[in-house]
Parts: structure tokens; C-alpha cells; sequence
């Protein structure tokens, strides 16, 4: 087993990881605590023995199309049935999706109850559990609704991936493509827990120096400004890491058509991608360049007048304000080709 730490003062937590190490779960919950909510989904393998404390377990449906304000209220509705105090814990245990939602009920509930995450897709553990952000879909967009809410602990047990469907391991691999062109790390040269943990560092550091986003954790969103747009345009068909996979060679592209980076290098994005972590750099067809345009207008991220990327450059990948749609398009009219 091995203990990471996300350093963020008087809320700091430990991540740990290793195999086999679900029975250690009890050591990450509040001491205080005597009820549990746990968040789960069917299929999920996970099995959670708590002895002396009071569990209900909550099954929410799968998909992003459950990821939603109503089943924020189908939740905290639950945990005022079963009493749930400002003293107990929730426990998210699930892919990304599960640790977003639980981590949101959780932030609302009695304004902030403790929450527990014990990701269990490759995502979830590199990125989606780590650094306290949470929340759930609009129709008009993702992520749209959601609080920053740090976990007391995660706990990544890569037992749980034995179960992980390949083309969900795959979408774990979209978000590590990310961290190689933020760090030029090698992670497929690493074994599982060494690119997990790495990945888990990786994050924990960005999170660390900039917890809500005013600056550095901004470059996390690599890739994700056209992610976000193809999951809506896609009715989510395609996954988030997947999503995220293509966002990245569009990032490439749009930052070729400003001048920031040359043809080389847009090539290494489709070279890693495709190449090496061997993933789709191509969106589905049928997509609406208008359709996907105004989607990106919406995204959160865009500031003040024109769109907001995460793009590569001559000082690395940095926040790129003010773009024009011109190139916005012309990228866009490229990877739709
Ligand atoms: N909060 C953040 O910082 C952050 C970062 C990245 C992504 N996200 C969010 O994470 C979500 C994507 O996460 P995801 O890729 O884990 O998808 P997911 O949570 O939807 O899980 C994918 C599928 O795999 C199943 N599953 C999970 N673990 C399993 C296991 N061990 N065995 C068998 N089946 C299992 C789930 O039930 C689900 O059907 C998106 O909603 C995205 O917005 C959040």
C-alpha cells in the first residue's frame, strides 16, 4: 500500500493505493462518524464492510444522463430519512461520475458533510476523485452546477479495475494523455500503480497550488474545452476520456491555426494519442460545426468576449483568452474532415 497526500492546509487528505486494501477503508472515515451513506452503482464490484457504524447504501443509474440535480435531491432526501448528521460521512463509490455526484450531495448536505472517495475506474482514480471538485450535468452543459468540496480521504484499490470494462480503461488512458503533454512524463513506460500514483502526484500538485481554479489548475482542462462539447453533440455516445482523447489533437490544431505551435508538434499530439496510448483522435460523424460552436461558447471556462482554451505554445500549455472563432471553426472543420 502506498499514502499520497494532497497538501491543502486544514484540508489535506491522504490518498492511498495499492492492492486489496478496501478493508483499510475504515481508517479514512471521521472518527465521529456513526452513519454512512454509500454511493454506489449496480455492477459495481466494490464490496464495503464497515463494522459498528449504521450504512445505507444509495444505487443512483448509470450514465451521464443520471448525472443530474434530480438525483441530488433523490440523495439528500435519502440521507434525511436515514438521519445523516454533519458528524457522519458519505462514501462515493463508483467511476468519476459517482465520486461527482457524492461528492456534491455531500458539499450540500447540512452545507458540507464529510466525503469519502473510493473511485473505482481508472479515470476516477488519476482525476476525477482527487481535488474536491464536484458537481452535476444541465441539459445545457456539463458540470454546470457544482461546489468545490474536498474529500477527507480516497482510496484507489486496483482490484476494482479487474472488473473495469477495456473501453472504460480506455477513457482512464484519455485523461493520462492529458498529464503526458502537461508534464512529458512517460507514464506508459511505468507499471499500473507507478502511472497511477504518478498521475495522482501530478494532480495533487496542480490542485495544491491553485485550489479553485484562478490560475495553474486551469491547465487541467487540456483537451477538455471540445471534450465537453462532443459528449453534449454526442448525447454522450462518446465517454469523457474518450472525449478528451480528441479534445486534445483539437487543442493541437487550434493552437497551430493561432501560431503557437507548428505542424511537429501537432503531429506528436496525434502520435501519442493515437500511437502510443491508442486512442480515437477523430470525432464520430454526422457533428454540427454550428451545433458544437455555440456548446463551447457555453462552457464555464469561457471569460469575457471571444472563447477560453488550454492551448500548447512557445511557453508550453498555458490559458489562451479572446479566441477568435475564425480559427475556432477552421480547427474544428480539420478534425471533422
Ligand atoms: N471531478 C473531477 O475533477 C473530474 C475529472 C475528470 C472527470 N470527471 C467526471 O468523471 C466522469 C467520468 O468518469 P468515468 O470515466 O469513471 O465514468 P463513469 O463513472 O460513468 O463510469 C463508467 C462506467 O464504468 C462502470 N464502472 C466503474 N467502475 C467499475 C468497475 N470497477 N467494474 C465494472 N464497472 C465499473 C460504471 O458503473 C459506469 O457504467 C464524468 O462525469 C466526468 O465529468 C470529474
Amino acid at each position: 500500500m502506498r499514502r499520497l497526500n494532497v497538501p491543502l492546509g486544514n484540508r489535506s487528505y491522504d490518498v492511498v493505493i495499492g492492492r486489496g486494501i478496501v478493508a483499510g477503508l475504515v481508517s479514512l472515515l471521521p472518527a465521529a462518524a456513526q452513519r454512512v451513506a454509500i454511493i454506489t452503482q449496480d455492477g459495481i464490484p466494490a464490496e464495503i464492510v464497515l463494522p459498528g457504524l449504521d450504512v445505507t447504501t444509495f444505487v443512483i443509474d448509470r450514465g451521464e444522463g443520471a448525472k443530474t440535480l434530480h438525483t441530488i435531491e433523490t440523495l439528500v432526501r435519502g440521507f434525511a430519512d436515514m438521519g445523516l448528521t454533519r458528524n457522519d460521512v458519505v462514501i462515493g463509490v463508483g467511476g468519476g461520475m459517482v465520486t461527482d455526484v457524492a461528492g456534491f450531495a455531500a458539499s450540500s448536505w447540512h452545507r458540507g458533510t464529510p466525503v469519502v472517495h473510493v473511485p473505482t475506474s481508472l479515470l476516477g482514480m488519476v482525476d476525477a476523485a482527487i481535488g474536491g471538485k464536484t458537481g452535476v450535468n444541465l441539459p445545457e452543459g456539463k458540470n454546470l452546477v457544482g461546489a468545490y468540496w474536498q474529500p477527507t480521504g480516497v482510496l484507489c484499490d486496483f482490484d476494482f479495475l479487474d472488473t473495469l470494462p477495456l473501453r472504460e480503461m480506455r477513457c482512464g488512458m484519455g485523461e493520462m494523455a492529458k498529464y503526458h503533454f502537461l508534464t512529458g512524463d512517460n507514464l506508459l513506460e511505468m507499471d499500473l500503480e507507478e502511472r497511477v500514483a504518478r498521475c495522482i502526484e501530478i494532480k495533487a500538485e496542480i490542485v495544491a497550488s491553485d485550489e479553485r481554479e484562478s490560475g495553474q489548475r486551469a491547465l487541467l482542462n487540456y483537451g477538455h474545452t471540445f471534450a465537453h462539447a462532443l459528449e453534449i453533440a454526442t448525447g454522450h455516445e462518446l465517454a469523457h476520456g474518450e472525449a478528451v482523447a480528441i479534445g486534445l489533437v483539437y487543442a493541437a490544431e487550434l493552437g497551430h491555426n493561432l501560431g503557437r505551435i507548428d505542424v511537429d508538434r501537432v503531429q506528436e499530439h496525434r502520435n501519442v494519442v493515437a500511437g502510443e496510448y491508442d486512442l480515437m483522435t477523430s470525432p464520430p460523424s454526422g457533428l454540427d460545426v454550428d451545433e458544437l460552436m455555440a456548446l463551447m461558447h457555453r462552457d464555464k471556462k469561457a471569460l469575457g468576449s471571444g472563447l477560453t482554451f488550454v492551448l500548447d505554445g512557445p511557453s508550453g500549455i498555458e490559458v489562451v483568452s479572446g479566441v477568435d472563432e475564425e480559427p475556432v471553426r477552421r480547427a474544428m472543420e480539420t478534425m471533422l474532415r
